[in-house]
């Protein structure tokens, strides 16, 4: 269900070790995507299936074209894969666009943007920069982007663009392993982040319109959150992506009723059954029923598998992804989701 087949159209090289891969949709569409999303694509690998997500770079409305930014990972085995054996015209197969480290829409009008970025978590962070800036060209937008050295700057040439664009997009670049000693060591703390912040914003209604994306290594995020958080930010006015998918320490669900729930499932395939035996995830039951849903993480920390209930009720081990807004709007997640009642889930409503 839902999954694509996309041809690399074009591959150029961003930093010794980052390529970015153009794609295009086999059927000739252009896919549908919000920009900070990510593709997750399905890989064979000596006969078992391995799943890895890459964020979208690009812009929709922005670039024309669709492309993914894919940085080496030493003991990524896909990521090698990609970088070393991947060429012009390859087919892949992905699932549709998802990921909700995004530019809200309804956080409404004049916001101020702080975006922490470390190595690749450059990816989505500049695709949303680009989003914010080509509908709203005077909103102050402020980067800090922070990198080992000169030459592994992902994107360069069109973040100096950006800057000689848009007088209201501030730049700062911290190398914390410059390859001259003109440059001094920079790497990002936490006072650093107070006084980045503190300096742009200046009294209360500008700390209520502050909002920050955080992209990078789960040191660097965490850092940068504790610290605006201690410095009375709230948690709503902070996004962050997951890109390193933490250990899920099991727990069985709560559900007093143990007997099996029956499952339907509405997509735009047709329709789908099948039963949930206790304490199984609604995702496993359906792999064992043969009925393929989306999925990237399967720790609750991604939202590919999210989709809407409208029956019934989910019990959700694990959710770091889903807000009580996605939740009020009846999201759940199947990869930690357990049905304590027969459900409907609805994959042809917009998540
Ligand atoms: S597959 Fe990532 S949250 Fe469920």
């Amino acid at each position: 269900m839902q999954e694509i087949k996309v041809r690399i159209s074009k591959i150029v090289d961003e930093t010794p070790d980052t390529r970015s891969f153009y794609l295009e949709q086999l059927d000739g569409k252009s896919l549908d995507y919000v920009a900070g999303q990510f593709l997750t694509f399905i890989f064979s690998v000596n006969g078992r299936e391995v799943r890895r997500s890459y964020s979208i770079g690009s812009t929709p409305g922005y670039e024309n074209e669709l492309f993914i930014t894919v940085k080496r990972k030493e003991n990524g085995e896909i990521s090698r894969k990609m970088l070393d054996h991947f060429k012009e015209g390859d087919i892949l197969t992905c699932l549709l666009p998802s990921g909700k480290f995004i530019n809200e829409s309804d956080w409404g009008n004049n916001l101020q943007y702080f975006f922490f970025a470390a190595g690749s978590g450059i990816v989505p962070v500049y695709g949303i920069i680009k989003s914010i800036l080509h509908k709203n060209p005077n909103a102050p937008i402020f980067l800090l982007n922070q990198t080992t050295s000169e030459q592994d700057i992902i994107y360069k040439d069109g973040l100096s663009r950006l800057q000689n664009k848009y007088v209201n997009f501030e730049y700062q670049l911290f190398l914390s392993r410059p390859s001259t000693k003109s440059i001094s060591v920079q790497r990002l703390n936490n006072l650093q982040v107070e006084k980045l912040v503190n300096d742009r914003v200046h009294n209360k209604e500008e700390r209520e319109n502050a909002r920050f994306y955080v992209c990078g290594p789960t040191t660097f995020m965490r850092m940068v959150r504790f610290t605006l958080r201690l410095d009375g930010f709230r948690e709503e006015q902070i996004k962050q992506e997951q890109f390193v998918i933490q250990e899920n320490n099991y727990s069985a669900p709560l559900i007093v009723d143990k007997n099996n729930k029956h499952v339907k499932i509405l997509a735009k395939e047709g329709i789908f059954e099948f039963e949930v035996q206790y304490p199984e995830t609604i995702l496993h039951a359906g792999k064992i029923a043969k009925v393929s849903l989306p999925f990237s993480c399967s720790a609750g920390q991604c939202s590919t598998c999210a989709v809407v209930c409208t029956s019934g009720e989910v019990v959700m081990t694990k959710n770091d992804i889903l807000t009580d807004k996605d939740l009020t709007n009846g999201l759940v997640l199947t990869c930690t989701g357990h049905p304590a009642t027969d459900i409907v889930l609805d994959y042809t409503l917009k998540n």
